[in-house]
């Protein structure tokens, strides 16, 4: 049954067509992350280590509660790999590489998924679905936060 909430129907599949793209994009952020947290090598490794582990564990709360929010506007998150692959714009790690290109891809990926959000912000505001703009800019504030210390340890 679609949930009543007072949101335009229409507007209502647009932004669960939204957030099912930033599940997966956070998604496939999670794993990249993942990957650098095993793959990384130099003197920097354990605190980038420690870092990164911060970093996806975070995300995976954020990829559950971005899973429910969709859920709650009545829609139906696909928790699987090659829907995640579909909708991600994340580009794939794969092997080792050197502290500073790993570092710089998953600064840019921080900044792309966080202008993926606030493009998407006035849509979801103009909406009245405070509820899932709320997450949204709390997804931004951690992307940003994120992207901070990533350029810094550049
Ligand atoms: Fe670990």
């Amino acid at each position: 049954m679609t949930p009543n909430l007072g949101i335009d129907t229409e507007k209502n599949t647009q932004i669960c067509d939204f957030l099912h793209k930033l599940l997966a994009n956070t998604y496939s952020l999670y794993l990249k992350t993942q990957h650098a947290h095993w793959n990384l090598k130099g003197a920097t490794f354990y605190s980038l280590h420690l870092l990164f582990q911060s970093q996806y564990e975070e995300m995976a709360e954020a990829i559950d509660e971005i899973a429910e929010r969709m859920k709650a506007l009545g829609s139906v998150p696909e928790g699987s790999f090659s829907n995640f692959s579909k909708h991600s714009v994340i580009k794939e790690m794969k092997g080792e590489h050197t502290t500073t290109d790993i570092l710089h891809a998953l600064l840019v990926d921080h900044e792309t998924i966080t202008r993926f959000i606030r493009d998407n912000l006035s849509f979801v505001e103009g909406a009245h679905d405070g509820a899932t703009a709320d997450m949204m800019n709390k997804r931004m504030f951690v992307h940003e936060k994120a992207g901070w210390m990533l350029r810094s340890s550049l």
